[in-house]
């Protein structure tokens, strides 16, 4: 493959489908990974209908399940050596959840889909990414965390099995340890060829349709959320600039808003104890991330 390679995660929706759609445009051959092969398959027509010169394809990934990240890197691997871009924008929030789920795998669902996956699925294609001059690896993160400034990863009940389920805390939980882990790559990585950066995405307009849950409040209260929302286009624009342009050759371990500006990433999350901490838990989950 001639072309640079990038996997978006959750790119039959939201911010995904228009990042895998400019990053396309931008001469990448670009890998959809998603978890419903009719949602995906939906998604993939319609960019290369809207652009039936870029080079798109789908395949199928359950970031909440082990199995299926092995799967879907091995069958990356069976079709290509070297991987560009990886980005992580697959994610679950769903506010009307009151209790905790499982996955099939027997571990909370958002802690499971939102920060396990990405950092297993990062591990399995470490060595893809050595291949590329300049691998990037780009996380996902939230501005909403700027209203839990006291929030932590509970290192003792990141599942909540002792405590009581909130979901606001769980998936805020989830963003914290996916910045601490771009932090923690971007140490790791220091001498190679690979940068981790993070995104803080602000509040987007989400399709109300794909949330048939929602009470008739909630809508209400998301229509008048979407007057302040940027566009998931927009908010693509800066997965785009990221995962393509030049100018972020060597930057790692930064955390961009949704202007492509650098931010600070909150104050829990560069403490180095911390960082040691939640790898530390996440490698009780994940052995292959090796030495903490
Ligand atoms: N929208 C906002 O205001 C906002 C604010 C802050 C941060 N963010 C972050 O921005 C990112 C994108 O958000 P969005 O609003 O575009 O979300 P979205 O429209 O809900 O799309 C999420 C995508 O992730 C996929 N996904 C969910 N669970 C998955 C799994 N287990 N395996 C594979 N794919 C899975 C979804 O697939 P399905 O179609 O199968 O569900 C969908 O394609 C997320 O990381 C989110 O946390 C969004």
């Amino acid at each position: 493959m001639d072309k640079k390679i990038c996997i978006v995660t959750g790119a039959n929706a939201g911010i995904g489908k228009q990042a895998a759609c400019q990053i396309a445009k931008e001469g990448y051959h670009v890998i959809m990974a998603c978890r419903n092969k009719e949602r995906g398959k939906t998604a993939l027509d319609e960019i290369k209908k809207a652009n039936p010169s870029s080079s798109i394809e789908l395949q199928i990934v359950d970031l909440g399940l082990r199995e299926s990240v092995v799967n879907f890197v091995k069958e990356f691997n069976s079709k290509y050596e070297r991987l560009d871009v990886l980005v992580h924008n697959a994610a679950i929030f769903n506010v009307t959840q009151k209790v905790r789920k499982e996955t099939a795998e027997g571990i909370e669902t958002l802690w499971a889909t939102n920060h396990l996956g990405p950092v297993l699925m990062t591990q399995l294609l470490q060595k893809n990414l050595e291949k590329s001059d300049n691998g990037r690896i780009i996380t996902i993160a939230s501005k909403g965390l700027l209203a839990k400034p006291r929030l932590k990863v509970n290192l003792d009940d990141p599942e909540f099995l002792s405590n009581r389920f909130n979901v606001v805390n769980a998936y805020y939980q989830s963003k914290l340890a996916q910045i601490i882990y771009t932090l923690w790559l971007s140490q790791n990585f220091k001498d190679t060829n690979i940068t981790a950066n993070c995104i803080r995405v602000t509040a987007v307009k989400i399709d109300i349709s794909r949330h048939p849950d929602l009470s008739a409040f909630m809508k209400w209260v998301y229509s008048i959320k979407a007057k302040n929302s940027i566009s998931p286009e927009d908010m693509a624009k800066i997965y785009t600039d990221l995962a393509v342009s030049s100018k972020y050759n060597n930057i790692s371990g930064k955390y961009f808003d949704e202007h492509s500006d650098m931010v600070t990433m909150p104050k829990y999350c560069i403490d180095k104890d911390n960082i040691k901490a939640v790898m530390e838990l996440t490698k009780k989950y994940i052995p292959e991330i090796g030495e903490v």
